[in-house]
């Protein structure tokens, strides 16, 4: 057992539902266990800049079903300046922390990794909309995600109907298309694009062609914003990049929807979901996966499981080394997609 008195806890990259569970679960867990818990502001920034707030019963009481996180999160990458590194290695010694939690996708948990492997004690809790992580059957967060986006779906389906249109749904899935593949089989869509297989834009049309020999007016395509026509030719907003060099997706939904409307001569217009994923309640399951993932974090802790991060296998809560959650994506694989395409066309 680890002698711990006092622990940091921090969320980081893009939000998603689930959070704030496993917060109120670390605090809740920590304090029954006689360990005091410092919440970390804005992730990795919160540590270079020593931003923290004191987090006791109260300041998780009442959270357990609100939607992002109460820390606030950022895209910081301690990493990219060797100062900000020594200053969070400096604030976690300022602040006495004997252990931290870090809370995040690949991005975040490379950073964990890292600082992991220089000595520090961290635990990782694996979260991302996507379930694009290795070593976890599930992230929380993507249950949440799925069900918005096959609601919306659901909802695209009436509207497509009544006009005699083919919708195109842009669901988030930066690296891999879990999300477009869940809430298109789930949404019952006609095709569903995701990065791991390159656009073929005459099957997807062909598709499309086919209902209509049925009598199917009306068609519903599902497609990831990181699903590419080319290797490489991923559509982005603009240029920019985030601090671990990614570019901001959006606007292959418009590609795809002009390439269907030029080829099936049928009026094709674009949803796209966008934030609306990752906003508002988690759903039962990403609370209670949440809930035992920070229970587990706290249980690493205590026992000084450095450098390790809580996974779900199976129905169980288990701990498995942070780096091998991050060196490789979790991907779609080919016998999954495959059922999806008997629902093609
Ligand atoms: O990593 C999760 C994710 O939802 C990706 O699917 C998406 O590309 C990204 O976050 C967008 O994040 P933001 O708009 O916050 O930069």
């Amino acid at each position: 057992m680890a002698n711990v008195k006092k622990i940091g806890v921090l969320t980081g990259g893009g939000d998603c539902p689930g959070l704030n569970p496993v917060i109120r679960a670390v605090v809740r867990k920590a304090m029954a266990s006689g360990i005091e818990v410092v919440g970390i502001r804005n992730g990795w920034k919160g540590l270079v800049n020593a931003d923290t707030i004191p987090l006791d019963l109260g300041s998780v009481s009442g959270i357990v079903h609100r939607g992002g996180t109460i820390l606030g999160t950022s895209r910081t990458n301690p990493y990219k300046d060797p100062k900000q590194v020594a200053a969070v290695k400096a604030n976690i010694a300022a602040l006495k922390l004997d252990a931290l939690v870090a809370i995040g996708g690949e991005d975040t948990l490379g950073v964990a990794t890292k600082l992991a492997k220089e000595g520090l004690p961290v635990v990782g809790v694996p979260k991302t909309i996507d379930n694009d992580l290795c070593e976890t059957d599930y992230t929380f967060g993507f249950d949440t995600a799925t069900n918005i986006a096959m609601e919306a779906i659901d909802r695209l389906h009436s509207t497509a109907e009544s006009h005699h249109r083919i919708l195109v749904a842009e669901v988030m899935g930066r690296h891999a298309g879990w999300i477009a593949l869940y809430a298109g089989m789930a949404g019952g869509a006609d095709y569903i694009l995701i990065p791991e297989k390159p656009i073929l834009i005459d099957e997807v049309c062909a598709a499309i062609k086919k209902r209509h020999s049925r009598a199917k007016t009306f068609s519903i395509i599902v497609v990831a914003e990181g699903a590419e026509f080319a290797k490489g030719d991923t559509v982005n907003l603009d240029q920019k990049l985030d601090e671990f060099g990614h570019v901001r997706l959006g606007g292959i939904g418009d590609r795809l929807a002009k390439a269907i409307e030029e080829r099936t001569g049928y009026e094709t217009r674009v949803s796209v979901f966008g934030h609306i994923q990752r906003g508002g309640s988690p759903t039962a399951f990403d609370r209670v996966l949440g809930t035992r993932f920070g229970v587990k974090a706290v249980e690493l802790v205590m026992a000084g499981q450095w450098g390790k991060m809580v996974s779900l296998k199976g129905t169980d809560i288990v701990a498995v080394p942070i780096e091998l959650a991050t060196k490789q994506l979790k991907l779609v694989n080919e016998e999954f997609y495959e059922v999806a395409k008997v629902f093609f066309g």
